[in-house]
């Protein structure tokens, strides 16, 4: 795994809002954020603080309203929309809460399906995947559906699913959200391993604080805005 190049992030006065006139939400307020490549990044503060919304600006999901995000010094929101696609797709892995895996695809076929998307040939593609469930410790599911499998083991499948591009930057919302202590420990090893031995930035929001105390910089949002930015020693 040593195709990945980790961006260098940056929002400068970053504003998202939804909606318009009287129903107008500023979801984000004004961020300003310096992340350097290879960063491991907690995100926490309530419900409804515009955590997932940074998630989505981070990873070419959405665009600002206001001020400028850049990644390695290109303002993404002047972008077309199929060049943030491509660097999506190649780029990031998305880990959500909910694991969004696709119900009628088998585990191999799901980690598999990105890879399609990047253009890698079936051959490779297929001793990808079957070495990245190997490494999640699901050999012995890979031809399982979604619907056989544990929460635990469906995000094990979601995480080696995000790996599968070797993508630069990894977006974790929630991931352990809905996992008992055990699995939210081995979810949590996979991922701090895969950023470890990629060099790939982690950005992971949770609730939890012995989740959030694995990474090595700590964000706090607040209404929109980030109230508070720590870095272990
Ligand atoms: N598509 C949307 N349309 C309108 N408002 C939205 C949309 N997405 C988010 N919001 C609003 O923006 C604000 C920030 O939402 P966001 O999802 O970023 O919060 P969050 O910190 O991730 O919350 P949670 O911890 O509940 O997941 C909220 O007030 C939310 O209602
Ligand atoms: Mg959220």
């Amino acid at each position: 795994m040593n195709r990945t190049k980790a961006p260098a992030l940056s929002f400068r006065g970053v504003r998202k809002t939804y909606g318009d006139g009287a129903t107008e939400v500023r979801a984000l307020d004004g961020v300003d954020l310096q992340m350097s490549p290879g960063s491991f990044v907690s995100v926490e503060g309530p419900s409804g603080c515009g955590k997932t919304t940074l998630l989505n600006l981070l990873g070419l999901l959405d665009v600002p309203s206001a001020g400028t995000v850049e990644w390695d010094g290109t303002p993404v929101g002047r972008l077309p929309e199929r060049e943030r696609a491509r660097r999506r797709l190649t780029g990031v892995g998305f880990i959500f809460q909910r694991f969004y895996l696709l119900p009628t695809l088998t585990a191999e076929e799901n980690v598999a399906l990105p890879m399609r998307g990047a253009g890698r040939p079936a051959a490779e593609r297929t001793a990808r995947a079957r070495a990245l469930l190997e490494s999640v410790g699901l050999t012995g599911r890979r031809h399982s559906r979604p619907h056989q499998l544990s929460g635990g083991e469906e995000q094990r499948v979601a995480i080696a699913r995000a790996l599968a591009n070797e993508p630069g930057l990894l977006l974790a919302d929630e991931p352990t959200g809905e996992l008992d202590r055990a699995n939210t420990e081995s979810v949590l090893d996979l991922l701090v391993e895969a950023q470890h031995t990629t060099g790939a930035s982690l950005v992971l929001v949770t609730h939890n604080p012995a989740v959030a105390r694995r990474a090595t910089r700590h964000l706090t949002m607040a209404d929109g805005r980030i109230v508070g930015d720590t870095r272990e020693a």
